[in-house]
């Protein structure tokens, strides 16, 4: 590859996974936005990518930005990497794409149909109960309750709700730097780890869920052999605490600005852009990583070779570049297809839309039954190094 000229990519001395950046990640953002489309956060050594537009070439352009080195800060390749590869996300085109055909007649729009039921019956009878209740956490009482049960029924795994948090908040700390929070959550979810690689496992899926459906198409030649387990495993990953970060950020944002929630109230139909623009505001995935394939150039200014990078969502989702009035939570904007948090290109989140179905079934069952959703005390953000997603979430629900 030819030399590129441009400028080298502004330095942040700073850490964007400090306790005071995790906690209130948007003035770091805002900052980052206005030194250069590309910043190098020398801490930790890699680019942070803050800009819209920028962010979805990162994401899109595989033969420049590979998923090779893994979706994670640390690149899986060097000596040292803690996982196995995911042979989904982090697997380029053209491999991807017969891995990711194979993965969506798993997931195909009629299967997902037919959870619309089971989605629905959970989703009334936890509203009765929160709604009986009056005061509530949204996080616990509702977006657990809902996704921690749903979720693993339909993939079919036997999981307990404890276990999920642990692994999840694993997860999610890993994509960042191996710093303390990353070692207490290894600490937390170690007497597990034996437990967690046995238990996606052929013999452990439920008879008809779409685990069971990932073993059955190993066999039948749609998955290199040995995939499967890695496959659920992604699924897993990737599926659970995402959809709860988004759906408690959607109640605490109605909460916090009734005129939205009446507007939601006197039309249902808002409740899909309700979702969205929470996604955009409080993006639950706020960084993938890539790696440069050779010496780039990236908004003018020029990244190393063989190097990461991180598509930052969360600062893409509100860069002013592309959003009027970027902080405020807007149920009538049009952001689907264009916010970043379902990422975009090849890898685009393949559970987009059990993500939007899960979330307007509950949301939907809850706001059926009350006049108005308020705060009842302080709500707090959980310190996960790439995971937007609320500890608490006290709410009065008025019926
Ligand atoms: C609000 C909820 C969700 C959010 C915010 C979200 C976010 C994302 C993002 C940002 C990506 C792209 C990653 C990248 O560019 O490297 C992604 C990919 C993925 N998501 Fe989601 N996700 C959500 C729900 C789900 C659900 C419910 C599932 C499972 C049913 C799921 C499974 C996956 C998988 C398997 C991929 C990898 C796709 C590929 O590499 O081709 N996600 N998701």
């Amino acid at each position: 590859m030819s030399a590129v000229l441009a400028p080298e990519a502004p330095v942040l001395d700073e850490d964007p996974f400090s306790d005071a950046n995790i906690a209130d990640p948007y003035p770091l953002f805002a900052r980052m936005r206005e030194m250069a489309p590309v910043v190098f956060v020398a801490p930790h050594n890699y680019y942070s990518v803050v800009r819209h537009v920028e962010a979805g070439i990162v994401a899109t352009d595989y033969a420049r930005f590979s998923t090779a080195g893994g979706v994670g800060m640390s690149d899986i390749r060097k000596p040292g990497a803690w996982r196995p590869r995911s042979p989904i996300t982090e697997v380029d085109p053209p491999d991807h794409t017969r891995v990711r055909a194979a993965l969506q007649k798993v997931l195909s729009p009629l299967v997902v149909k037919t959870w619309k039921d089971k989605f629905a019956a959970r989703a009334e009878e936890v509203a009765d109960e929160v709604v009986a209740k009056g005061r509530v956490d949204g996080v616990a009482d509702i977006s657990e309750a809902f996704v921690l049960d749903v979720f693993p029924s339909v993939l079919g795994v036997d999981v307990p709700p404890e276990r999920i948090k642990l692994t999840g908040e694993l997860n999610f700390n890993q994509i960042g730097p191996n710093n303390a929070r990353t070692a207490a959550a290894m600490e937390r979810a170690a007497p597990i780890m034996d437990w967690y690689t046995k238990v996606l496992g052929r013999e452990y899926m439920l008879p008809g869920g779409f685990g069971e459906a990932i073993y059955k198409a190993e066999d039948s030649g749609d998955f290199d052999k040995g995939t499967a387990p890695l496959h659920v495993r992604s699924f897993f990953r990737a599926g659970v605490d995402t959809t709860m970060a988004g759906i408690g950020s959607t109640l605490k944002l109605l909460a916090e600005n009734p005129d939205q929630f009446a507007l939601v109230k006197a039309n249902p139909a808002l409740l899909k852009g309700a979702f969205e623009e929470a996604l955009r505001l409080e993006s639950p995935a706020q960084i993938m990583f890539r790696v440069t394939v050779g010496e780039v150039e990236l908004g003018g200014v020029r990244l190393r070779a063989d190097t990461k990078v991180g598509y930052q969502i969360g600062a893409a989702n509100r860069d002013p570049r592309q959003w009027t009035d970027p902080d405020r939570f807007d149920v009538t904007r049009q952001t689907t297809g264009v916010h970043r948090s379902f990422g975009v290109g090849a890898h685009v989140c393949i559970g987009q839309m059990i993500a939007r179905l899960e979330a307007e079934s509950i949301l939907g069952a809850v706001i059926r039954r009350v006049r108005a959703i308020e705060p009842a005390g302080p709500s707090s953000w959980r310190p996960v190094n790439t995971l937007r997603t609320l500890d608490t979430l006290p709410l009065r629900l008025v019926a």
